[in-house]
C-alpha cells in the first residue's frame, strides 16, 4: 500500500521549519539553513549539489532512508520558490537547477495554475489548483504502488496533519532555538489526530523522531 510520509524535514527545538522572510536570497528564511545544518555535511546532500564526499553516520543513514521507495512527491508552492502571486511568465523552475534530485513526478499546491515541467532526470512538476485531497490524489496514481513524499514546507504539512492524512513522518530536530518563522505545530493536536512518537535515533547533528499514526 502506498504510504504518504514526510522524510528529513529540519526543524528547531522550537518547532520552527524556516526562518521568518523568505526571498531569493534566504530561500530558507532568515536563519533557516541552521535547521539544516544536519543534511549538509551528509554524503547524501554532497553527492548532490557538494564537492566533498560527504559524511556516512546517522544523518546520511536517515536521509538516505528518505529517497527509499518514493515515487512521487508533494510540494508547496513556496518550497518550490520566491515567487508569490500570479506566475508572471515560466521563466522560475524551481531552486534545483536543470536536473532536480526528485527523478519521479512532484505535485506542487498552488492557487496559480501553470502548464506542467519537465526537466532532465524524470522530474516533472505538476501545479495542482484544486487542494491536498487532489494533490494526494494524482501523487499516489503517478506514484503507481510506491510512497508518496510530502517534501513541505510548513503550511503544507500542517494542512495534511490537520486532515489526518500523513501516515508517517521523520523530524530532524536540531538544539537550536530560531525564534521567529514557520511553525510547524501551532495550533495542532498530534495527539488528539491520533499521532505517537514510535523512534529516536540520535544523529551526529540532529535528533531523529518518528512519529506514526495509530492503525
Ligand atoms: N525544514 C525543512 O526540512 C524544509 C523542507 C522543505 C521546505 N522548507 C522550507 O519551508 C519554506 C516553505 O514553507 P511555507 O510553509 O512557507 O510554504 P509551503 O508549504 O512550501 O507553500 C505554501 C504555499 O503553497 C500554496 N498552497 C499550499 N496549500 C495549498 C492548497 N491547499 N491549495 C492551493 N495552494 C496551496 C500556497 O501558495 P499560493 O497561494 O501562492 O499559490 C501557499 O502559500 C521554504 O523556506 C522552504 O525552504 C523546509
Amino acid at each position: 500500500m502506498s504510504h504518504l510520509r514526510v522524510q528529513s524535514f529540519g526543524i528547531s527545538l522550537d518547532g520552527f521549519g524556516a526562518g521568518a522572510r523568505q526571498d531569493l536570497e534566504n530561500p530558507l528564511g532568515v536563519r533557516g539553513p541552521e535547521i539544516m545544518e544536519w543534511f549538509f555535511p551528509t554524503r547524501v546532500f554532497q553527492k548532490m549539489y557538494g564537492d566533498k564526499e560527504g559524511e556516512t553516520g546517522a544523518d546520511n543513514a536517515m536521509a538516505e532512508r528518505g529517497f527509499e521507495g518514493v515515487g512521487a512527491w508533494i510540494l508547496g508552492r513556496n518550497m518550490f520558490g520566491p515567487v508569490r502571486g500570479p506566475w508572471p511568465d515560466e521563466e522560475w523552475k524551481g531552486w534545483w537547477g536543470d536536473e532536480p534530485p526528485y527523478h519521479v513526478p512532484v505535485f506542487v499546491l498552488t492557487h496559480h495554475a501553470r502548464p506542467p515541467l519537465r526537466m532532465k532526470g524524470g522530474t516533472i512538476f505538476h501545479f495542482v489548483t484544486e487542494g491536498i485531497h487532489s494533490a494526494l490524489e494524482q501523487a499516489k496514481a503517478a506514484a503507481n504502488g510506491a510512497d508518496v513524499r510530502l517534501g513541505g514546507g510548513v503550511v503544507t504539512i500542517r494542512q495534511f496533519l490537520q486532515a489526518k492524512l500523513v501516515d508517517s513522518m521523520h523530524l530532524a530536530v536540531r538544539p537550536i532555538l530560531l525564534g521567529e518563522g514557520e511553525e510547524l505545530w501551532h495550533g495542532l493536536d498530534m495527539r488528539a489526530l491520533g499521532y505517537e512518537v514510535t523512534e529516536l535515533v540520535p544523529g551526529e547533528r540532529a535528533m531523529h523522531l518518528f512519529i506514526s499514526r495509530r492503525a
